[in-house]
């Protein structure tokens, strides 16, 4: 099933691991007679077993396919460790979630941090959807925690059932979630559902007119919004999990701070007319490209976050919107200046530091299209990741 393109060929085992994936797809395609593109995205990578995040295929580092911040630098954990610290000492209980935890490094260093700055924890909580990516985290975890801290480690198949007090983090969660494909025409809207070609042995896009009121009312806001579309169309993508996922945060979270990482904009930014073919993106062998349909189950897909639409749902649910920020703004403010001044180090050291911040923070990498966005639960904080540069009249 490889479509045309340019890309690396993956190992005859990948690809039979692909291949399996794509007939489980296209047996539920037959029982469907379509899926819309974001029920695609969710078996292309979470089938268990099978889907990108849910196999045992490396994926985040060298050795994969993308490289996260925390994987860049332990620095970037550290500092939302020290925002985590502000938060839980004015918090009745000590603890923290983590959505999406990766490989266990966030985790870790966050846990380290905690530690060195003498800040107690009750519970280091993280929920993971994906079976081999827990197992990596407590590989990670126990190889690098004293086992008093790892103890506090506790992985959850379900968000807490007993509300609790917590700050609650995560990193690169939100452009994993399956989301909607438009496509706006000079005279229609339609949405992205995905076939299968038997005469080209891939997946294609079938665009077909929107049913649903939800993508109706936002694709009449897109129209609004970015005018007269040529004949070539105009396609973006939208997040119909981000509400829901919200709530259920807000129902378990008595009392907190949650700190969303990501790449993004505001709504304003984010729908320019003039990004005509939206903001998905593919990630394989560190090669990013526009198709989804390239060896299901071997490479990321995501887009980028509308972090107008995480606010708006953030007061839906019952949270406030606390602050947002760029992430360079954000590791400014929480003490990266002081993390990278340690004259002790050999130099080799020191510009290996240098180099790491220059990957957080420079606006060409990753310090400007990613951005921070705290909201928060009965707490009142002036957050101190925020102080240097807070961005909320975007949103
Ligand atoms: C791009 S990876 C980021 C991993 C890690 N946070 C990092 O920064 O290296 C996306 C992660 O989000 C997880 N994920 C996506 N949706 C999720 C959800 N609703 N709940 C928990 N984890 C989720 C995936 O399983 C995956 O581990």
């Amino acid at each position: 099933m490889k479509p045309q393109n340019t890309l690396p060929t993956p190992s005859e085992e990948a690809i039979t691991h692909s291949n399996q994936l794509s007939e489980r797809i296209k047996k539920s395609l037959r029982r469907h007679g379509a899926l819309t593109f974001a029920q695609y995205m969710e078996k292309a990578l979470y089938t268990p077993g099978l889907g990108y995040y849910a196999n045992g295929l490396p994926k985040i580092g060298q050795a994969g396919d993308f490289v996260t911040a925390p994987e860049v630098s332990s620095i970037f954990s550290r500092c939302l460790a020290r925002q985590a610290i502000q938060a839980l000492q004015a918090l009745p209980e000590a603890n923290i979630l983590e959505f999406g935890a990766g490989q266990g490094t966030m985790a870790k260093d966050i846990l380290l941090e905690l530690n060195e700055q003498q800040q107690p924890l009750e519970h280091y909580y993280i929920v993971e959807l994906s079976a081999d990516l827990r197992a990596r985290q407590q590989a990670t975890l126990q190889a690098h925690l004293p086992s008093a801290l790892f103890e506090k480690v506790t992985w959850l198949d379900q968000l807490p059932a007993k509300p609790i007090c917590a700050v609650v983090v995560a990193n690169e969660v939100l452009d994993a979630m399956p989301f909607e494909r438009i496509r706006i025409e000079p005279d229609q809207a339609l949405q992205g559902y995905v076939q299968f070609d038997d005469h080209k042995n891939q997946f294609v896009w079938d665009y077909q007119k929107i049913t649903t009121k939800p993508l109706q009312q936002f694709a009449n806001q897109l129209i609004e919004h970015i005018g007269k579309v040529s004949d070539l169309g105009y396609e973006t993508e939208l997040n119909l999990n981000i509400t829901p996922w919200l709530k259920s945060i807000n129902d378990f979270l008595t009392q907190g701070v949650v700190l969303l990482v990501d790449y993004g904009y505001s709504r304003q930014e984010y729908y320019q007319p003039a990004r005509v073919m939206g903001t998905l993106r593919c990630h394989f062998q560190h090669r990013a490209h526009s198709n989804p349909f390239f060896y299901p189950g071997l490479q990321d897909i995501t887009a980028h976050v509308d972090f107008t639409a995480v606010a708006e749902a953030a007061y839906d649910a019952g949270l406030k919107v606390a602050g947002f920020t760029t992430q360079a703004h954000f590791l400014m403010g929480t003490g990266l200046l002081e993390m990278s001044g340690d004259s002790h180090l050999p130099i080799t050291e020191q510009l290996k530091i240098a180099q790491q911040i220059k990957t957080l923070t420079l606006p060409n990498e990753m310090g400007e299209t990613f951005k921070v966005i705290a909201l928060s639960k009965q707490l009142d904080l002036k957050l101190m990741g925020f102080k240097m540069r807070d961005l909320r009249h975007q949103l």
